[in-house]
């Protein structure tokens, strides 16, 4: 016996990476939308079948990579005999589902989100909104005229079931009844009553009793309210923020487990907070700034991004992205660096990444700085 005969050898390395056994194959579901007929898996979602004819619907608080919260309303479509519209982003698919994108009713119901949205949050740095806006004819200044001018003029144009279902999940209870309440005394309850005397952060319409209301003298509620700069990395103004959730989900159980925020107050003092509402730097937060990038408005924006548009420099259109590696550590996470006059003013990751889904942490996201002094 020779000692080959007894030494251990190393089984040959697999050529394939090992797979787990499939499953049984899904049940297809058969759906039509928008006329056309499509087989979707059962379990997906209206928007993954509409995904599968090259139908857009669009969406402000969903991503693929977080758990559904219906909180926008942006994605409703009308399903056949159903009461209500439904929001496609958490709607499963049922066999034999007819369903319409594109209809007066639905069209409508956007056209409503946007333009309570708009009436009460500043959107000028919301990618694709503008666009949505035009798409929709969304006028939000006629909320303002309606408060200013002639209260009974919103109850009268907008008391339709789509826009009241609409506005409820895009602003809250609170800010639905403001703009679509029945009268002017609801209007100016929301606008003008416990907003106004809370100690709430959200700068609310400034106190006024439903007679001035009457007499065109009030301003519209709005969530405007100072910038919060108390920490170097990022910096977040919530007068953008439309209440998506998206924040919370991703500081929370869908992606980084940290809870350092969450949504505080109720109807229209409804906002994003720390625990106690601390600054930043004595939060739980860790940096990771997982909100940032799942942020829909540019509420939750990196500093350097922050300075240079308020410098007005800040050029997108201008800027290189480029996919490399992170340099930090052994798990080797996409980054996709945006590069502006030869300076790397920004940090993501592709979300469609399957180790990272778009999360970094603190040192990918933000550890560039050493690249930019060499
Ligand atoms: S930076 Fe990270 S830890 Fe901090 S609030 Fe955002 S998601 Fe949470
Ligand atoms: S801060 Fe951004 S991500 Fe968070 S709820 Fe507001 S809009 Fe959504
Ligand atoms: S995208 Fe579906 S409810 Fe917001």
């Amino acid at each position: 016996m020779s000692h080959d005969d007894i030494a251990f050898h190393l089984p040959p390395a697999p050529r394939d990476i090992p797979a787990a056994p499939a499953g049984p194959a899904p049940t297809m579901v058969p759906l039509t939308i928008d006329g056309r007929a499509v087989e979707v898996p059962s379990g997906a979602t209206l928007i993954d079948a509409c995904a599968a004819l090259d139908i857009t619907v669009p969406t402000l608080c969903y991503l693929k990579t977080l758990t559904p919260v219906n909180a926008c309303r942006m994605c409703v479509v009308e399903v056949e005999g159903a009461r209500v519209l439904a929001p496609a982003c958490s709607r499963q698919v049922e066999p034999g589902m007819v369903v319409k994108t594109r209809s007066p009713r639905v069209n409508l119901s956007r056209k409503m989100v946007l333009e309570l949205l708009g009436s009460s949050v500043d959107l000028s740095t919301a990618p694709g909104l503008a666009e949505m806006m035009a798409e929709y004819d969304a006028r939000p200044e006629r909320f303002h005229q309606s408060l200013t001018s002639a209260p009974s003029v919103s109850s009268a144009a907008l008391a339709s079931e789509s826009a009241s279902s609409a506005s409820s999940a895009a602003l809250g209870e609170s800010a639905s009844s403001a703009a679509l309440g029945d009268s002017a005394s609801s209007a100016s309850s929301v606008a003008l009553g416990d907003s106004a005397s809370s100690a709430s952060s959200v700068a609310l319409a400034s106190s006024a009793s439903s007679a001035s209301l009457a007499a065109g003298s009030v301003s519209v509620a709005s969530v405007a309210q100072p910038v919060k700069v108390d920490n170097d990395l990022y910096v977040r103004d919530y007068g953008k923020c439309i209440l998506c959730y998206k924040c919370v989900e991703a500081c929370g159980t869908d992606a980084q487990h940290t809870f350092a925020i969450a949504v505080a107050g109720r109807g229209f003092n409804a906002h994003i907070s720390t625990e106690l509402d601390v600054p930043l730097p004595d939060s739980a937060c860790v940096y990771c700034g997982n909100c940032i990038a799942v942020c829909p408005t540019g509420a939750l924006m990196a500093t350097p991004e922050f300075e240079l548009r308020k410098a007005g420099e800040w050029r997108p259109e201008t800027q290189a992205v480029t996919d490399t590696i992170c340099p930090y550590c052994g798990v080797g996470c996409t980054l996709t660096v945006h590069v502006q006059d030869q300076q790397i003013v920004k940090v993501t990751s592709p979300f469609d990444n399957d180790v990272t889904r778009g999360n970094l942490c603190v040192k990918g996201r933000f550890g560039f700085e050493y690249v930019n002094r060499t």
